[in-house]
């Protein structure tokens, strides 16, 4: 069986270097594993992979089959932690072009995102798309109460009620929401919408692992047993000692760039299908760890397009950046380079190799380009992306960016940051108290 490995040997930190933080691992370890660091109200997610319940899952994939069978397509609304999980597995596992594709070489529903901006644009462009389609929706939002998924379901609710009646629009409506509170789950006890329930003590980027990923996941015909085991395997992986434990490097090693003034991570892919993958792991980080005046920017580049655009900087610019790319050794469909008779481009010396074969070789190429450019860079290798090592690679986040925050002294739990634009917008729009 393959696995995921961290190459850190060109990130220009000496092995004395991790040595003097390994204590500091360990008590990051026991402030989360042991329930006494900030925010532990907030550590569901840690042993979710062991907990999350058989029946749960069962009634998730039973929801998915309803939703697969009655509809051409499903609508996910939900913003930050609410959609950016289930779109990173959705695009990351999928075709390129996968709402495009004929439905017999498909293995889910169409999906669609919307909720997660207030672009009046946007959504009546996807209603625009959804005209003819039979849809289902699944509104998701832990509060019930974040304004952009609150306006779109507003919409959508109408939309439902008109295009199907009050009755059979009810039935096409799935709501993920916190078990007990909020706007959305007192909505739907009266309305009587399939619910599915968000655990008080995981908060919205951590939350992939419950309905409010695995629904539109298991929609969109992925294997959830599959991700669910790799989760395990990192649950498992992930909690060994700090000398052989390479989530924990990986929290490490980013720390001690920071401390040397590198307040930039750049998560590089090489697949364009990534792209999510990269937005969720931004949430996750700048989140968590963006606070008190501290915590590494994470940005994100996809090679090789972004190399005629970024990489001039990366190379050449202010040396305040480091790489982390994800590299996927087996793509999951490659394609052979052939030998023209007249070679007019001059292509030739590459005939019979991959055109994977060719974007390794721009990765090893830019990683030492990168380096002799003093960018420090690190390597998750992967074997190849499916359910499992994406599972496993989202808890290795996880589990790192907790470690991670605790390393640099915060709450990876909380996001009081995030209050402020919306008293205002709030404020603007002249609300009520
Ligand atoms: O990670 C988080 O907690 C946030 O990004 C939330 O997921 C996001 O703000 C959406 O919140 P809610 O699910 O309450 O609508």
């Amino acid at each position: 069986m393959g696995k995921i490995t961290l190459d850190y040997s060109r990130t220009f930190i000496s092995d004395e270097e991790i040595e003097s933080l390994v204590p500091f691992a360990r008590t990051a370890h026991d402030m989360l594993h042991k329930g006494y660091g900030a925010g532990s109200d907030f550590t569901g997610w840690l042993q979710l992979p062991q907990k999350i319940r058989k029946e749960e899952v069962e009634r998730i994939k039973k929801a998915a089959v309803d939703i697969k069978e009655s509809s051409d397509a499903l609508v996910v609304i939900g913003v930050g932690g609410s959609y950016l999980g289930s779109r990173a597995c959705i695009e990351a596992l999928n075709h390129n072009f996968y709402n495009q594709l004929p439905i017999d070489k498909r293995r889910g529903t169409e999906i669609y995102f919307v909720g997660n901006n207030l672009s009046s644009s946007y959504i009546s462009d996807l209603m625009d798309i959804l005209e003819n389609k039979d849809i289902s929706i699944n509104v998701i939002s832990k509060s019930g109460a974040t304004l952009e998924p609150a306006v779109a379901f507003r919409i959508f609710k109408n939309y439902m009620e008109a295009k199907y009646g009050k009755d059979n629009g009810k039935k096409r409506i799935y709501v993920t929401t916190d078990e007990h509170k909020g706007a959305l789950r007192k909505l739907s006890q009266e309305e009587g919408y399939a619910t599915f329930a968000i655990p008080d003590d995981i908060g919205g980027r951590y939350s992939v692992l419950t309905a409010v990923g695995l629904l539109p996941i298991a929609v969109a015909g992925l294997d959830l047993d599959g991700f669910i085991s790799g989760f395990r395997d990192g649950l498992e992986d992930y909690s060994r000692d700090v000398q052989d434990n390479i989530c924990y490097k990986y929290a490490m090693v980013r720390n001690i760039l920071y401390s040397r003034g590198k307040e930039i991570e750049i998560l590089v892919t090489y697949e364009p299908n990534l792209k999510y993958l990269a937005e969720w792991w931004k949430q996750l980080f700048g989140e968590s760890e963006g606070k008190d005046g501290k915590g590494i920017y994470p940005s994100s580049v996809n090679f090789t397009t972004d190399l005629h655009s970024l990489g001039q900087l990366i190379q050449d610019g202010k040396r305040n950046i480091f790489e982390t790319t994800i590299n996927i050794i087996k793509p999951r469909r490659d394609l052979e380079i052939q030998r023209l008779a007249d070679d007019i481009d001059g292509l030739n010396f590459m005939a019979g190799k991959t055109v994977n074969y060719v974007n390794q070789k721009a990765f090893e190429g830019t990683v030492k380009a990168h380096t002799k450019g003093q960018v420090p860079n690190l390597i998750i290798n992967l074997s190849e992306m499916n359910e499992y090592y994406l599972g496993k690679l989202m808890y290795f986040f996880e589990k790192a960016c907790a470690i991670s925050g605790y390393l640099l002294g915060v709450n990876p739990f909380n996001q009081p940051g995030v209050e402020e634009y919306k008293k205002n917008m709030y404020q603007l729009l002249g609300r009520p108290n």
